[in-house]
């Protein structure tokens, strides 16, 4: 028995994160909560706060919309928008746990909002940059209500056990290893919304 509520959460994913090493979990954080987040980022949005994504780091930054056009928003740790907080607070508590039981070394965990406008898309890649292998773990979460199919916008994964499809229905949370799955970002049909995250590693010492 445990006396923490979330408790089973976090050992789904743990496990799901040890084999196959992705895991999809339904409801991640409650209505409300995910509801507030979805406003907030919409407001964002609407008020043109977010940006181009890019596609590579440092000097290789580079905006290819035929590769990727979705938008964001990085979240600063220090100062994150209230709806997010209890968000940010699962994910540490997560982090923990991730590393007490797989021994990941994770770091620190950082995320972006995230909208893919109506006929947007990222097509297949790895989350690993090429030059730099800090981010361990990739996480996304879903702020749509009642997505449908016909909205597009899946998110499918390349398994073992052959393409997973995901709905980016609101409450539910992706986790996979960085370096491991090829995935995309099917073209979304209407406006997408998600927090986009990697635990990283400890950076590399100069
Ligand atoms: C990404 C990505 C997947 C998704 O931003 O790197 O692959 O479902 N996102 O939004
Ligand atoms: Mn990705």
């Amino acid at each position: 028995m445990s006396a923490c509520p979330s408790a089973g959460f976090e050992q789904l994913i743990c496990d799901g994160l040890s084999e196959p090493g992705w895991v999809v979990v339904p409801d991640f954080l409650d209505r409300g909560t995910t509801t507030a987040i979805e406003a907030m980022l919409r407001t964002r949005w609407e008020s043109g706060a977010l940006r181009p994504a890019g596609i590579g780091r440092g000097r290789t930054f580079q905006v290819r919309p035929e590769i990727r056009s979705d938008q964001v928003l990085w979240v600063d740790n220090e100062a994150p928008p209230a709806p997010l907080e209890a968000y940010l607070q699962r994910m540490e508590g997560l982090r923990r746990v991730l590393n007490e039981q797989l021994f990941l070394g994770l770091h620190e965990y950082e995320c972006h909002l995230t909208t893919y406008p109506r006929g947007s898309f990222y097509r297949r890649h790895l989350d690993q940059f090429a030059d730099q292998a800090r981010r361990q773990i990739s996480t996304i979460f879903y702020l749509n209500p009642n997505w449908r199919e016909t909205d597009g916008g899946a998110l499918r994964i390349e398994t073992d056990q052959g393409i997973h499809s995901v709905l980016p229905e609101a409450g539910t949370l992706v986790a996979f290893r960085a370096a491991d799955f090829w995935h995309e970002v099917r073209r979304a049909r209407r406006l997408r919304l998600s927090v986009t995250g990697w635990y990283l590693s400890r950076p590399l010492l100069p």
